[in-house]
């Protein structure tokens, strides 16, 4: 079953004028993507910075600034939106409407709706750090988290008035997304559990700068990650590199090589009380690692490979009492290979997936897989979002952890 976090619910985004306002109409189109209804109401300024009809036509939903509009005005529409909200989120939240929330001033259509939501309220600040740092903001601040609001606080970096390494940066849409799902999650059925998750690919270096690797994304494990903390785990995500963000919420440590992998996840095993192996670690490495980038005109004719450590393998030979999930890449008779895998690292599941199949696997969003546990096989060999995978794997952890 696919359990999407923001699939038919509303969410209310207030949208108050600032330059990151434009970065609201990504986030828009994003939640439209994960199949949300989003209703914006915009501030007057907003409106300066990005047309209505933007959102409008991103969001399929007719956009609210002005209260006395036509087309609201008999419906009381800010008080049927504050029914109808799962979540309020105000994206970007300027200095003024932060001040206006604190005091409980309505004077137009956004500040209104702030005032009348029954909803969970969001706000993700962006604005100069001065007027960031000011201590009027500050206290403002204090005053709505004080009253139960929720602050994503803003990013240090680059500022549109030209400021460097300064805070006050709208934080990345994905991160605005994660934190909006974290707080949707309808189940919480993780709490009190936590997951050390790996993910990605670890590179093997040949010299400075080439490397051995595999062409593992990273995508199954960062699922994985995201899905555990959404349901309410802490979650450690030990990544190889990818392009992906971390999840909002979890702690994350990059590693490169499967040795500093190992190293990473032994050093946090101990507070995991389950171990989610996804990440594609190379078997072998070089012999030998070239200090200096080697020239052309003395390229080897071969390199010397020997084996890496078996990470799952080490944490099997430790005997501890973890619940330990594994991957198994196949290109063949892959229930068969994945149950000798299961057996051989003494696991309590493995995730079987088909890697020879065009279009799953490596990089995809999709992948082919079973899960198989101690008692066999669980269902059928299926197609799956990666993000639907993820869930699955935890719906199977829930189960099984309440009775081990
Ligand atoms: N794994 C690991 N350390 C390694 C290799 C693999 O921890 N050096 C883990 C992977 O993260 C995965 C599981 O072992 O969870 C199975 O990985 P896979 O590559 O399918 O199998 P291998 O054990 O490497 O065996 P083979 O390559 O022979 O299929």
């Amino acid at each position: 079953m696919d359990k999407i976090v923001f699939r038919d619910k509303t969410i209310v985004l207030g949208v108050s004028g600032g330059i990151a306002a434009y970065k609201a109409a990504d986030l828009a189109d994003k939640l439209v993507q994960e199949e949300a209804t989003v209703k914006v109401v915009m501030s007057q300024n907003a409106t300066k910075f990005v047309d209505p009809l933007e959102f409008q036509s991103v969001t399929n939903q007719t956009v609210l600034t002005d209260l006395f509009d036509g087309d609201f005005k008999d419906q009381i529409y800010h008080v049927s939106l504050s029914e109808e909200a799962d979540i309020t989120v105000i994206a970007p939240a300027t200095a003024n409407i932060i001040a206006k929330a604190a005091c409980g001033i309505a004077d137009d259509a956004l500040s209104t709706v702030i005032l009348a939501a029954r909803s969970k309220i969001v706000m993700v600040p962006a604005m100069n750090n001065h007027m960031w740092l000011n201590e009027a903001t500050q206290h403002n601040l204090a005053v709505l988290k004080s009253r139960g609001i929720e602050i994503i606080e803003p990013e240090v970096g680059r500022l549109a008035c030209g400021e460097e390494n300064a805070v006050g940066r709208f934080p990345k849409t994905e991160t605005v997304m994660d934190y909006l799902g974290l707080a949707l999650a309808r189940t919480q059925d993780l709490a009190g559990k936590t997951l050390l998750v790996t993910a990605g690919g670890t590179r093997e270096p040949i010299d400075p700068v080439r490397y051995i690797g595999n062409r593992s994304s990273g995508k199954m494990g960062y699922a994985v990650a995201k899905a555990a903390v959404m349901r309410g785990a802490q979650v450690i995500l030990v990544s190889g590199v990818t392009n992906l963000s971390p999840p909002y919420g979890a702690k994350f440590v990059s590693v490169e090589t499967a040795e500093q992998m190992l190293r990473a996840v032994i050093e946090n095993l101990e507070q995991a009380d389950t171990v989610v192996m996804a990440a594609a670690v190379a078997d072998f490495k070089p012999s030998r690692k070239s200090l200096e980038k080697i020239k052309k005109e003395r390229m080897p004719k071969s390199v010397e490979l020997e084996l890496n450590p078996d990470i799952l393998q080490a944490i099997a030979d430790r005997k501890t009492n973890q619940i330990i999930i594994g991957f198994a890449a196949e290109s063949q008779d892959m229930v068969v290979n994945a149950t000798r895998k299961l057996k051989k690292k003494n696991l309590d599941l493995i995730v079987a997936n088909d890697i020879a199949k065009p279009g799953v696997g490596f990089a995809s969003d999709l992948n082919t897989a079973v899960l198989i546990d101690k008692k066999g096989q669980i269902g059928d060999i299926k197609t799956y979002k990666k993000t639907s995978l993820a869930e699955e794997i935890l719906d199977w952890l829930g189960t099984y952890s309440s009775f081990k």
